[in-house]
């Protein structure tokens, strides 16, 4: 009798663990679910993985100019969290800096996108000053140039992608990547809310640009926004001289570019022949910091130790 109750609690015992570890196992596969949905999983691989062989995608080079401000943090993460749903992005960050700030490359290191950081100082004679109205001068010129210089020194023609100027203060759907992918020399689309306009954007004819919706300098050759066109990084890469001219007019900064790439009539134009708007010229409103500095006069201001 007393064997027997041994015997059963035995293969009581034998059979619990079974399926415990039976259990344990599929929730270990669950696991491995979750994991691979992550969008920001593709960042784990190599760095050669990401060069566009004839087996990936193209990269998406993403040239972001970015300056200190007290909401460059919050436009940075904004903008790498919409990237993150982006598979196959290379973010170049260049700050206007005279050295990389550890709260930029916090955030890249966190980011889990693959990117370069680079800055460059613009010179103080080209600098806008705060009281500046934001049209005065062209901002980010010698940053942008700093990412092509990267690219033409770190890439070869093996290397399929675009490349893509986003500032970090637009919006940016997730679609507008897709469209301009598959750039063969330069892509187009309409911008929303620039140029005073609902928006900006070319004009398409059987599925040819054959102008330009825009009110404002409509003798711009390329009258279009930064965030309105991709070029390929093969054409760029066989161009070697071309640059943004950090003396262009007012306006002028997309053409100086362009118009030693392209013809208006080899623009492609993308978004549904240029009638879907999947990228906005957003700004953001400068914070009113007025009560930290009256606070900061009697050292009572923010911990200055909490990174904003
Ligand atoms: C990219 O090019 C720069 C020179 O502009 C060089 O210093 C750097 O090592 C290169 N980086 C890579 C990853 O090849
Ligand atoms: C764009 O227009 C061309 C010519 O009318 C047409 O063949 C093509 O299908 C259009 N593309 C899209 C995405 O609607």
């Amino acid at each position: 009798m007393r064997l027997k109750l041994r015997n059963i609690f035995l293969v009581y015992f034998v059979v619990s663990s079974a399926g415990l570890l039976y259990a344990l196992l599929q929730l270990g596969q669950q696991c491995d679910c979750i994991h691979q949905m992550n969008p920001a999983n593709n960042v784990h691989r190599r760095d050669n993985s990401l060069r566009g062989g004839a087996e990936n995608l193209p990269v998406i080079y993403v040239v972001t100019p970015t300056y200190a401000r007290p909401h460059q943090r919050a436009e940075l993460t904004r903008l790498s969290q919409t990237l993150l749903l982006v598979p196959d992005v290379h973010w170049i960050l260049v700050e206007d800096s005279a050295e990389r700030t550890t709260l930029v490359a916090d955030l890249l290191a966190q980011s889990k996108l693959q990117y370069t950081h680079l800055h460059v100082q613009t010179p103080l004679a080209m600098k806008m000053k705060d009281s500046d109205p934001n049209w005065l001068k062209p901002r980010g010129v010698e940053q942008r140039n700093k990412a092509l210089h990267w690219l033409h020194e770190n890439r070869s023609s093996r290397d399929h992608g675009v490349v893509y100027f986003a500032d970090d203060d637009n919006t940016y759907s997730i679609k507008i990547f897709e469209e301009m992918r598959y750039t063969q020399k330069v892509s187009v689309w309409p911008v929303g809310l620039v140029g005073g306009l609902r928006y900006e954007g070319p004009l398409v004819t059987g599925g040819k640009v054959v102008g330009f919706h825009t009110a404002w300098k409509t003798h711009r050759p390329f009258p279009m926004d930064m965030a309105g066109f991709a070029v390929s990084l093969s054409l760029l890469l066989s161009h070697p001289n071309t640059q943004f001219d950090p003396n262009a007019e007012r306006g002028f900064l997309e053409s100086s570019l362009l118009g030693s790439l392209v013809t208006v009539g080899e623009l492609e134009p993308k978004a549904n022949n240029c009638t879907k708007i999947w990228v906005w010229h957003t700004r953001t409103e400068k914070p009113k910091l007025k009560q930290e500095d009256l606070l900061e006069k009697q050292r009572k201001g923010s911990d200055p130790k909490i990174v904003v």
